[in-house]
C-alpha cells in the first residue's frame, strides 16, 4: 500500500483499520494487529490447503523505486490475446438478442464470477431490523437539511456468539417538495466532533460531495463496510460471513468480503425504501479504491442501483485483470487482500494465470447493463499507476457490445482520452480528473451526468 492510501485515509484510526501498518501504534493496537495478522495467516493457509496449493506467486511491488516495481509500461501491458467475449454463449452460439442476454449468457458470467472471483452470497441470510437512531435538523452550507443516523441489527437467531449491527447515515435536503434521489457512499461515519486534518498548503479547496448532492435537491447516505465485515482475513469468520458460517472457515466459493459489502448496501436499500425522505427509483451507489470495487459489485448484482459512481476500483473493480501494469491478481491473491474474493480466486496465482479466468472485468461493468456507470480515475503522476487507468478505461470499452445489445450506448471510442477528458454520452461513462485517489474532482461531471438519468 502506497501513499495514495495515506492520502485518502487521513483518519489514523481507519488507517490502522485498513492497512495495519501505517503509522505509530499503541502497544493495544499493536497487540490486536498481530494478533488479527495471525488470524489472517492462517484462515490463508486453510483455504490453500483446500485449493491444494503450496504456493503463490508473489505479486510485483507497488512502489516504483523497488527492483520488482509493477509494470508501468504501456507496451508491455497487454500480451493476453482474447478477451472473454461478452457475446459468445460457453456452447459455442453467439447472443443475438436481449433475451438470449439475459435468460442465457448473463446468468453464465454471474455463475463465473460467483464461483472463481467474487463468491457466492448465501442464499437464505438473516434478516436486518432497521433501527433510526437518531433525526437531527442540520444545515450543510446554509442548506436545512435531515440527517438520520440508522442501525441495521442483523437478526443473529441462527448464531448468537456473532453480532452484526449495520451502520447507515443519511442526509436529505429539509425543503424537498418530495422523494428525493439518493446516492449511497461506500465510506465512514466519523465520530462527533472529529475533523480531517487540513490539506497540503495549495490544494484547491473542493467542495463537498455532500454540498454539491444538496445542492441538487438530492440527498447522501453513507454505508460502513466495516462495521458488518472486517476488512481482513482474519474477519471471515466473523461478521456477517462468519455469522451465516457459524463462525467457520469459508470454502473456496463462499462469498468474499466486496460481496458481503455488497449484501450491506443492498439491505440499506431495503431501510432507504421504508424513508418517505427518499426516491428508491433514482438511487446511486459510489465509492472509491477497495469500495469502488464494492461500489461495481454492488452495481452489477443489485439492480435497484439506478446509477454507479466507481472511483479508482483498480484491480478487482473496473481495470482488465489480464493487464500486466499496475497492481496484479497475485497482489489481490495474497494474504493481505484475498478476502475480498472467494478462496478459489487464490487459484489464479498459483497453478493458473490470470489469463485462465473464465471471466474479466469488462464482463462485471457489463453486468450493470443497461444501466449508466461512471468509471473514474485520479491522474497517474498524482494518484500513480498502481489503479492502471487504462485497464479500467478498457473495461468499460469492452463492456460496449453488451449496452448496444441492450439498445444503450457505449463510452464511443476505444482510445485512451487525454485527462479530464469527460465521455458521458452513453451509458458507460468514463472521465480521468487530475488529482490523487479520490473522487473528488469527478463529482461535478458525475451529477451532471446523473442529470440526465434522474430528472
Ligand atoms: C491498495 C490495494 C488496492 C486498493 C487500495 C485501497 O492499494 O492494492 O487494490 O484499491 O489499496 O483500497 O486503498
Amino acid at each position: 500500500m502506497k501513499k495514495i492510501t495515506i492520502i485518502l485515509i487521513t483518519c489514523a484510526a481507519f488507517v490502522f483499520q485498513v492497512n495495519g501498518q501505517f503509522g505509530r501504534l499503541s502497544p493495544a493496537d499493536s497487540l490486536r494487529r498481530d494478533s488479527i495478522n495471525k488470524a489472517t495467516q492462517k484462515d490463508y493457509n486453510f483455504m490453500l490447503k483446500q485449493l491444494g496449493i503450496t504456493s503463490t506467486r508473489p505479486g510485483p511491488s507497488g512502489n516504483p523505486q523497488a527492483p520488482n516495481a509493477a509494470n508501468v509500461d504501456e507496451s508491455k501491458a497487454s500480451p493476453y490475446t482474447l478477451l472473454p467475449d461478452q457475446l459468445l454463449l460457453k456452447n459455442g452460439k453467439k447472443v443475438t438478442n436481449a433475451k438470449i442476454w439475459w435468460s442465457q449468457r448473463r446468468p453464465e458470467i454471474v455463475e463465473d464470477f460467483d464461483r472463481e472471483v467474487y463468491g457466492r452470497t448465501p442464499k437464505n441470510l438473516p434478516k436486518v431490523n432497521w433501527e433510526v437512531t437518531s433525526t437531527t435538523d442540520t444545515t450543510i452550507a446554509d442548506i436545512k437539511a435531515v440527517s438520520k443516523k440508522i442501525i441495521g441489527h442483523v437478526d443473529n437467531s441462527s448464531y448468537p456468539d456473532i453480532k452484526v449491527d449495520i451502520q447507515l447515515s443519511l442526509i436529505t435536503p429539509a425543503n424537498a417538495k418530495g422523494p428525493v434521489p439518493v446516492i449511497l457512499e461506500f465510506g465512514f461515519i466519523f465520530p462527533p466532533g472529529f475533523r480531517m486534518p487540513a490539506p497540503p498548503a495549495g490544494t484547491p479547496v473542493e467542495k463537498g460531495w455532500q454540498q454539491q448532492l444538496l445542492e441538487q435537491g438530492w440527498g447522501t447516505a453513507v454505508i460502513v463496510p466495516t462495521s458488518f465485515q472486517a476488512d481482513n482475513g482474519a474477519g471471515l469468520s466473523q461478521g456477517i460471513i462468519g455469522l451465516v458460517n457459524k463462525g467457520q472457515l469459508r470454502k473456496p466459493d463462499d462469498w468474499g468480503t466486496l460481496k458481503a459489502w455488497a449484501w450491506g448496501a443492498s439491505r440499506a436499500i431495503d431501510y432507504l425504501e421504508t424513508d418517505k425522505a427518499v426516491d428508491t427509483k433514482r438511487l446511486g451507489i459510489e465509492g472509491l479504491s477497495r469500495y469502488g470495487k464494492a461500489a461495481l459489485v454492488a452495481m452489477a448484482y443489485e439492480p435497484r442501483f439506478a446509477i454507479g459512481f466507481i472511483g479508482s476500483s483498480g484491480a478487482g473493480g473496473a481495470k482488465i485483470l489480464r493487464r500486466v501494469y499496475g497492481e496484479q491478481v497475485e497482489n489481490l491473491a495474497s494474504s493481505g487482500e484475498y478476502h475480498w474474493f472467494a478462496g478459489n480466486f487464490i487459484k489464479y496465482a498459483g497453478p493458473l494465470t490470470p489469463n485462465d479466468f473464465p471471466v474479466d472485468a469488462h464482463q462485471l461493468i457489463a453486468l450493470c447493463a443497461p444501466r449508466p456507470v461512471f468509471i473514474s480515475s485520479g491522474s497517474p503522476t498524482v494518484e500513480g499507476r498502481w489503479v492502471d487507468a487504462q485497464g479500467m478505461f478498457l473495461g468499460g470499452v469492452h463492456a460496449g457490445p453488451v449496452y448496444k445489445l441492450l439498445g444503450k450506448k457505449d463510452l464511443g471510442t476505444t482510445k485512451f482520452p487525454a485527462i479530464e477528458t469527460a465521455l458521458v454520452d452513453g451509458e458507460v461513462a468514463w472521465r480521468q480528473h487530475s488529482g490523487g485517489h479520490t473522487t473528488g474532482p469527478n463529482w461535478p461531471t458525475f451529477i451532471q451526468y446523473a442529470q440526465k438519468y434522474f430528472k
